[in-house]
């Protein structure tokens, strides 16, 4: 996936001139506490300690802000929703629900435990896991749901849970791309029966890689240490130099997604009149989304462009701006899963979703005009872009 546009990609077509010609936001951002974390850990010689106290600290921040009992630290995203399954005793042969339209990587930690995949709809209005979709493909293998929260859209984790309490199953909710967002009132990974945060190099907490499992549960949190340790050594451990990196953006956390959530809603407003473009989220949704990406549904025959090349032509104007997944029933061979409902919605949306890395929206509002500017305009230049 491309989120470094090259501004020379389309510039004839646009005039020449990009809106942005700097091109997108760096990411990380060069945030003076990182400095500041960088220089003491050499200076104080615990940049490369096994232990230094910061992981605990970390634990303990994000123990405290999700209000959750149990905290564990590990190397990735991935590997927590891996952990995740295993520690839910999720084995060979059982089932888990998943959307189709999925960050991939789901689709193959479920195999990697020896599971099989149920992939299900998702919802027309936001490209999230469809709960109907999930009540249709319960069979008698079924052990768990996996649920996604995925580009500023949310799973209704209330309803979700009560389903999977009254059928008799276990939830797996990923959070990687909503840290600190609320859902039904909760922090987001905090639903679950597992919770997963990734704090990989694009996230929006970011460590260059990690992640972390959260559970409410003391025998899933023990089953977890378990698989994560050998000998007392961390198998796919988050480094003392991570965490503490990680630190100062937890205490800025909630004050970026504010603003994140700001200048999604002014482009919002701003893209109203632009056919064929509606984000994930409405102006008016009362709970706070986080947004590692900004989903927008794009409708080729509303904005008369191929998503193609609307996306390359937004990339020329300086936007981050990428196709989202493919689904998991078109990628995947049909032996390595099982069709759980129909899978229209999930089929159109990985076909027509466009999604916005997220550095821009810490940028001036004028920065988020810009770049409704910018939709505006290869809208209005459709025609030549086509030819
Ligand atoms: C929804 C979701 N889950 C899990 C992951 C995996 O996280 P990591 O990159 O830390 O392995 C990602 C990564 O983008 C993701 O978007």
């Amino acid at each position: 996936m491309n989120t470094n546009p090259r501004p020379s990609d389309l510039p004839a077509l646009l005039g020449g001139v990009p809106l942005r010609p700097q091109g997108p936001p760096a990411w990380p951002s060069a945030d003076p506490e990182i400095l500041q974390v960088l220089e003491q850990a050499y200076r104080e010689g615990w940049w490369g300690k096994y232990q230094a106290g910061k992981c605990e600290q970390l634990e303990a921040w994000l123990r405290t802000y999700h209000a959750i009992e149990h905290i564990l630290l590990c190397g990735s995203g991935n590997y927590a929703v891996e952990l995740g399954l295993l520690a839910l005793k999720i084995d060979q042969g059982d089932e888990v629900i998943l959307a189709d339209y999925d960050y991939p990587g789901n689709f193959l930690s479920i195999h990697a435990v020896g599971a099989t995949p149920v992939l299900v709809d998702v919802n027309p209005r936001d490209w999230n896991l469809s709960l109907d979709a999930v009540r249709e493909a319960i069979g008698p293998k079924t052990k768990a749901i996996l649920a996604s929260h995925l580009h500023g859209g949310r799973v209704a984790m209330r309803a979700l849970v009560e389903l999977a309490r009254e059928k008799g199953l276990v939830v797996l909710e990923d959070a990687a791309q909503a840290v600190g967002a609320l859902v039904d009132g909760r922090r987001a990974g905090t639903w679950g029966d597992v919770g997963v945060l990734s704090f990989g190099g694009s996230k929006l907490l970011s460590a260059g890689r990690g992640g972390a499992l959260m559970t409410p549960h003391a025998d899933v949190a023990q089953r977890a240490r378990n698989h994560l340790l050998r000998a007392g050594n961390i198998v796919c451990p988050l480094s003392e130099l991570q965490a503490a990196l990680l630190l100062p953006q937890c205490l800025g956390l909630d004050k970026r997604n504010a603003l994140r959530w700001a200048n999604v809603r002014s482009l919002i407003d701003a893209l109203a009149e632009v056919p064929g473009v509606r984000l994930f989220v409405a102006a008016n949704d009362a709970e706070r989304p986080a947004f590692y990406k900004v989903g927008m549904q794009f409708d080729v025959a509303a904005f008369e462009l191929s998503r193609e090349l609307a996306l390359k032509a937004m990339r020329a104007e300086g936007f981050a701006v990428d196709e989202g997944f493919i689904a998991a029933h078109v990628a995947r061979a049909p032996k390595r899963f099982r069709q759980g409902s129909s899978l229209v919605e999930s089929e159109r949306a990985g076909r027509g979703c466009a999604m916005l890395h997220h550095p821009i929206l810490v940028e001036s509002m004028e920065d988020v005009r810009a770049l409704a500017l910018a939709w505006r305009r290869v809208h209005a230049h459709r025609l030549s872009i086509r030819a």
